[in-house]
């Protein structure tokens, strides 16, 4: 089933998901987020009764799991009649993408809504020009929550990155790098549609691109084959090993009961489903390695060697190269970058693409500045190593950085921000 097989691009919406995540200094799990809610992910909305309760274990059980499923031709409709109302033609007048909320009537005939049971959204900026019949959809990043207390908490932020609800969203928002309306900014894309969902649902679709992994080859059959559908994982490009403290993977001890919670096993792709397990309860079907053997279509990775989120939360070496002192952090640091450089290519398929730098960081596109003019493999940006791939320029799309410890750091992990 692949998808490459296509005409032109002047046709052919082309498809970014992207996923991003945020991670305050304070707070590992506070900010973050993001995802579609009405993307065909399973779906789980707790209606949270605010409560001054002190008794954080009552509160929580007194959320009560209200949905759990949400197809996708709700969002499908709507940016298609979007695509009726006209856009300025000049770029200069273009709006910021405008806050578009499903009806309450929507989300209840797909399932779909937020934690706190508000009715899902996006922001919109209709594309122009050449741009009319390009769609960049975006999936920001961010954390999930893997207990209910935790999601109530999720409920109570009403902005930022990863609100619990859309109660109290901002009417506007500005596209940053590949979404940027910005010609100078975002040259390859700035005149197509931009969708940039928000991130109500809190569930699990962590470190960076795992939601667009889950949901890809998913979203690929709702399209025509002719569609030109490509997939762009940002930050995910990782194994989930053990814990070098307490030899447990992360599935024991965290995802799975969270994975239950929000009932989001049959979100998986199919494919893995019919493979490994059919309950969903298997770590390959959510980690982003596992996730990378069952994409369809074509694919670009971009992440570090050492995932700032990996290390902390699965590898659990709050190190690096540099600093790590314990025999069994050096090890496990080692068996990361072997599984980076070593098995992660051969995951890819023949037309996917990838750009890995040897940093411990977490975040690649968010912004500008850092997409367009930041971290480097050998001279190349990930904005530039990701426009020739997607648009066939060029020979190699694999940019693999130096991975050895004594290339750590890349000298441009500076420019990089979390
Ligand atoms: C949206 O597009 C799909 C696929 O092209 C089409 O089947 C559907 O009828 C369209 N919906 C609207 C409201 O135009
Ligand atoms: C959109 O603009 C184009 C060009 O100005 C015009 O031909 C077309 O009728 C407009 N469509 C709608 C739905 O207003
Ligand atoms: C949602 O659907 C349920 C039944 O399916 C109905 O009782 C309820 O009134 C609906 N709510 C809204 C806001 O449409
Ligand atoms: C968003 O726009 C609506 C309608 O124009 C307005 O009622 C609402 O107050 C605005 N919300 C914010 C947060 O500005
Ligand atoms: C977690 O994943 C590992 C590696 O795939 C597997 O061996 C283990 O059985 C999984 N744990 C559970 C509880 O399924
Ligand atoms: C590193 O990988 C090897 C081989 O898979 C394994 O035996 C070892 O336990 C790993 N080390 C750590 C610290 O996880």
């Amino acid at each position: 089933m692949q998808s490459d097989s296509v005409e032109t691009l002047e046709d052919v919406p082309a498809i970014i998901y992207i996923m991003k995540r945020l991670k305050t200094k304070r707070k590992l799990l506070k900010i973050l987020v993001a995802t579609m809610c009405f993307l065909g992910a399973a779906q789980v909305a707790f209606r949270c009764q605010k409560t001054s309760n002190q008794d954080e274990e009552k509160s929580a059980s007194r959320l009560e799991v209200v949905q759990k499923w949400s197809p996708f031709h709700v969002i499908r409709n709507q940016l298609n009649s979007s695509l009726v109302a006209n856009s300025s033609a000049d770029r200069d007048e273009r709006p910021q993408m405008q806050l578009r909320l499903l009806s309450t009537h929507a989300a209840n005939q797909t399932g779909a809504f937020c934690l706190d049971g508000s009715a899902p959204g996006y922001y919109f900026q209709p594309g122009v020009a050449a741009g009319l019949r390009k769609w960049v959809i975006y999936l920001p990043g961010g954390e999930a929550c893997f207990t209910l207390e935790a999601c109530r908490k999720r409920t109570l932020q009403t902005k930022g990155l990863g609100p619990g609800t859309t109660r109290k969203l901002a009417n506007t928002t500005k596209g940053h790098a590949l979404r940027s309306a910005d010609k100078t900014i975002n040259p390859e894309f700035w005149d197509w549609n931009m969708v940039e969902a928000v991130y109500c649902d809190g569930f699990f679709f962590s470190a960076g691109a795992v939601a667009v992994l889950r949901h890809a080859s998913w979203f690929r059959e709702q399209l025509p084959l002719t569609v030109n559908f490509r997939v762009f994982a940002a930050s995910a490009a990782f194994p989930m090993l053990r814990s070098v403290r307490t030899g447990r993977f992360f599935n024991e001890t965290t995802l799975f009961p969270a994975v239950i919670m929000h009932h989001a096993a049959r979100s998986v792709p199919k494919a893995c489903l019919q493979e490994a397990d059919p309950s969903g309860l298997t770590l390959k079907c959510h980690e982003p390695f596992g996730l990378l053997q069952y994409q369809s279509a074509p694919l670009f990775v971009a992440g570090y060697v050492y995932d700032a989120w990996m290390l902390d939360n699965s590898l659990e070496a709050r190190c690096t190269p540099k600093t790590c002192r314990g025999a069994s952090e050096r090890e496990g640091l080692k068996n990361l970058s072997r599984e980076i450089s070593e098995t992660l290519p051969g995951l890819l398929k023949p037309q996917d693409g990838m750009f890995i730098v040897n940093c411990k960081k977490h975040f690649i596109i968010t912004e500008h500045n850092t997409w367009t003019a930041g971290v480097t493999v050998q001279g190349v940006t990930a904005a530039k190593a990701f426009t020739d791939w997607f648009y066939g320029r060029g020979n190699s799309h694999r940019h693999m950085d130096c991975v050895t410890f004594q290339c750590y750091p890349n000298p441009t992990c500076t420019k990089a921000r979390l």
